[in-house]
């Protein structure tokens, strides 16, 4: 039995405050903004079958795995990693999954802090009544004038990183907890509504049909399926550490089973939902699905334009995604400032101020990617849509294999077991073939597949 650890940095006040932490961390741009484009992009119900399928299938067991570690270890990804590897007498060369992890980190915040920006700048568009009444090219032009103006975009970046790195500095006990447990409730509440309304309003039979009809002609193009996959693992927050760092302040008794089964459900349930609230629409204004990053951008705002008191909850909407994309940011960026703090010995503010710096400046290629820089491309991809294709679709199943391996082929099982400490046994068996076997087998086709090997 190994001595049990505490973090540093603190630990949530009950199991309700981490699962509400990690819904928060999951539930977020992934869920509202990506998830529906991509289903779009790549042609609805096939693609989301097969996201399904990796949720089930290779998200949830990672996410325990996640969870697992950072618990027996307490600290950052990167010295995690090491002491777990040097507790189970292996390579510390494990550490660098950590930096994998911290440095997707980085990478994502970076774009995702501008995209959220997106999402400010709408809440005051809409709350200054741009949409009452706009048709959708009044709206698809209010969208592209965002966007063409990277002063904008480089200002609602900076407040968003603000935002997100003052909650960090705090500590995320004190500020994010106390959020979450209203901001939750308050989003679902919201989505709730939108879905009610595309229902009475917007063809919502051709948007359940293109949601949840496979058409499996369209699907089977490698990439297709690497997308669904890559997108299991960014909106769950997997394979880079930021569920491993909460799983670090996880009160030790708490069953990792129920709290990643609930969030799992959670994070999809939103993901439907915001399908459900912006196809009906897109298909009753004869928009295209595969309009790509600004699709509910392009959308919503229709139905706020029209709906009674749409000016209201509107704006509502856009605040909270905000707080969905800001409870996510914060994930983003703890591994990097719980490490400085644990290794260099900083405070969290000077940590903070640091790690925003380097995200803002990697950020301005995200900035400029839609506008100045918007001819640069390589493989047909500007910077923005280069970031997002490296970090969601190989940084994250990639830093999740490695994740699973360590997990089920490199620690004893006798030390996973009594982590996990799951009741049932049988329970426990069926995760450690998932992990032993399935998730690895799984990335590495997809991997394959992906590149036209197979
Ligand atoms: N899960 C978040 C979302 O869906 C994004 C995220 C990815 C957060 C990785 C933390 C780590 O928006």
């Amino acid at each position: 039995m190994v001595k049990r650890r505490t973090s540093i940095h603190g630990q949530w006040s009950s199991r309700l405050a981490f699962i509400l932490a990690a819904t928060g961390s999951a539930v977020g741009l992934g869920n509202i903004w990506k998830f529906p484009y991509i289903t779009g992009e790549n042609g609805g119900g096939a693609f989301v079958l097969v996201y399904l399928l990796c949720i089930a299938l290779i998200g949830l067991p990672v996410m325990m795995a996640e969870i697992m570690l950072g618990r027996r270890g307490r600290q950052s990804p990167i010295n995690t990693m090491r002491l777990l590897a040097e507790e189970e007498g292996k390579n510390s060369f494990w550490k660098y999954l950590g930096w994998l992890g911290m440095l997707a980190g980085f990478l994502i915040l970076s774009y995702y802090s501008v995209i959220a920006g997106w999402a400010l700048a709408y809440v005051f568009r809409t709350a200054a009544g741009a949409f009452t009444g706009a048709t959708a090219d009044g709206v698809d032009s209010i969208f592209a004038q965002l966007v063409a103006d990277p002063e904008r975009l480089l200002a609602w970046h900076t407040i968003f990183l603000v935002m997100t790195m003052m909650v960090v500095a705090r500590g995320v006990r004190s500020g994010l907890e106390r959020a979450v447990r209203f901001l939750m409730p308050a989003l679902l509440g919201l989505l709730l509504l939108l879905v009610g309304y595309a229902m009475a309003q917007g063809q919502f039979a051709e948007g359940l049909r293109f949601m949840f009809k496979p058409d499996f002609s369209k699907l089977l193009s490698g990439d297709a399926v690497l997308v669904a996959m890559g997108h299991a693992f960014f909106t769950l927050s997997l394979g880079m550490g930021a569920i491993m760092m909460y799983g670090s302040y996880l009160p030790a008794k708490t069953s990792i089973a129920k709290v990643s089964i609930a969030v799992a459900v959670a994070d999809t349930l939103v993901a439907l939902m915001a399908g459900l609230a912006i196809f009906p629409i897109v298909f009753a204004y004869g928009l295209d699905p595969a309009e790509g990053a600004g699709l509910i951008f392009k959308t919503l705002p229709i139905a706020f334009g029209q709906m009674p008191a749409g000016t209201l909850f509107g704006a509502l909407f856009f605040v909270l995604l905000v707080f969905a994309a800001w409870s996510s940011a914060i994930s983003l960026i703890e591994p990097a400032v719980a490490w400085l703090v644990e290794n260099h010995g900083v405070s969290r503010v000077y940590a903070s101020v640091w790690c925003g710096l380097a995200v803002w400046l990697i950020g301005l290629g995200t900035v400029f990617s839609f506008n100045a820089w918007s001819g640069f491309k390589v493989f047909g991809m500007t910077i923005f849509d280069m970031l997002d294709y490296l970090t969601s679709n190989i940084m994250l199943p990639l830093g999740g294999l490695f994740i699973a391996i360590f997990s089920a082929w490199i620690m004893k099982k006798a030390s996973v077991r009594e982590e996990l400490d799951m009741r049932s046994s049988g329970a426990f068996d069926y995760w450690y073939i998932l992990v032993r076997f399935v998730t690895p087998i799984g990335v590495v086709l997809v991997f394959l597949r992906a590149i036209n090997v197979i």
